[in-house]
């Protein structure tokens, strides 16, 4: 039955919920290598054996919200909050593309008052006449205004990440406080569309109490706003938040475990969404030292190498063992660009690496 839905999805078949049901539900071995493997000649027909690179600014962990996942939530007294100037995101952004990055990604907390949203749009104005629009700017700054991201763009932004985290609302409203609403991230990333971002979205897998029901949901729903791009990786619980605090820390099996997880839901919705960029989330080295290079081994085509000053990185914490928090940029450029070489793929150097499926999209 595998055999013949990963058959038919190759062929550009369109695949039904319970078909993508059981793709994500697979537990055999040699099963699981050909859904990757089936994944894999799909990203090199659609998007090619290159990793592209964007480079990570992590350049504030103050937060309005208060997720009960998240390590940097509002009310976690034990994070020592940051906030860079404008000068050190400017220069991060410039390591980035001097680095030969073909984009960086400016992500923080939340923050919707005045000054914050200033200071980005400066900052990415400066970035942006710098490297005469030549790099690309993604930003992944939360809920925000319709005008807000208007303004973003029009200083030169191109791209926006904001993950709706779960589409199952039951589960939303579980993994949130009461005004955290899923409506909101949905309108949100509706406005975002409107003002004419590349846009991303993705989800948390392994989170207590989701199905692989919940999961093809979240696939479908990606598919059916007709995303470009999906960042989304495994849930690992964080000791300083409620749900962390929950349970005890994932164990070494559990850590497989959440490891397969995620590396079926990108093979997954790399058969489904075909032409989108994918990128593999850090998360994934938190569970295994290989995570992400496996992450593209399973179909994903981006991986974001942090440039944050090292001596932010350990006050960025969305979960335990986060990786690369003692090494600086250089060492994750070495790192990263090694593992791609290790398995036999390319680096996008220079690179804007545009998903073709925005594209497409855009060229009707
Ligand atoms: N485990 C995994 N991912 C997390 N994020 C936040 N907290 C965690 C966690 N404990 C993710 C969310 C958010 C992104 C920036 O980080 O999906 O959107
Ligand atoms: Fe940062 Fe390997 S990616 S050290």
């Amino acid at each position: 039955m595998v055999d013949d839905i990963l058959k038919r999805a190759e062929q550009g078949c369109v695949l039904h919920r319970e078909e993508v049901v059981e793709l994500l539900s697979i537990a055999d071995a040699d099963l699981l290598k050909k859904l990757y493997d089936t994944a894999y000649r799909i990203k090199e027909k659609q998007v090619g054996r290159v990793a592209y690179f964007r480079g990570l600014i992590e350049c504030s962990n103050i937060c309005i919200k208060d997720c009960y996942y998240c390590g940097i939530r509002r009310s976690n007294e034990n994070v020592e909050r940051f906030l860079m100037d404008e000068d050190e995101i400017y220069r991060e952004a410039i390591w980035a593309y001097e680095a030969e990055y073909g984009s960086c990604v400016i992500q923080a907390g939340e923050r919707q008052d005045e000054p914050f949203i200033a200071m980005i749009e400066r900052t990415v104005k400066r970035i942006s006449a710098t490297t005469g629009g030549q790099l690309g700017i993604t930003l992944s700054l939360g809920e925000q205004t319709e005008k807000t991201y208007q303004r973003w763009k029009d200083a030169g932004a191109h791209r926006y990440l904001l993950r709706i985290e779960t589409t199952n609302p039951q589960l939303y409203a579980q993994i949130h406080p009461e005004d955290h609403k899923l409506e909101t991230r949905k309108e949100c990333l509706a406005a975002l569309r409107r003002t004419g971002y590349q846009v991303g979205t993705g989800v948390m897998m392994g989170l207590p109490g989701q199905s692989m029901g919940d999961l093809a949901d979240d696939i479908l729903f990606l598919k059916s706003i007709d995303i470009d791009m999906v960042g989304m990786g495994p849930y690992i619980p964080h000791t300083d938040t409620p749900m962390g605090k929950a349970v005890p820390p994932y164990t070494e099996l559990e850590n497989k475990q959440a490891l397969t997880l995620g590396l079926k839901m990108i093979a997954v919705t790399r058969i489904v969404l075909k032409d989108v960029n994918i990128a593999a989330a850090t998360a994934l080295q938190a569970l295994e030292y290989t995570g992400r290079e496996q992450g593209l081994r399973c179909g994903a085509n981006v991986i974001m190498p942090n440039v944050t000053e090292t001596d932010y990185r350990p006050k960025y914490q969305l979960y335990d063992n986060k990786p690369c928090t003692d090494e600086n940029s250089t060492m994750c450029r070495g790192c990263l660009s090694g593992r791609i070489k290790g398995i036999g793929e390319k680096v996008g150097f220079n690179e804007r690496g545009d998903s073709p499926h925005f594209q497409a999209r855009t060229a009707e």
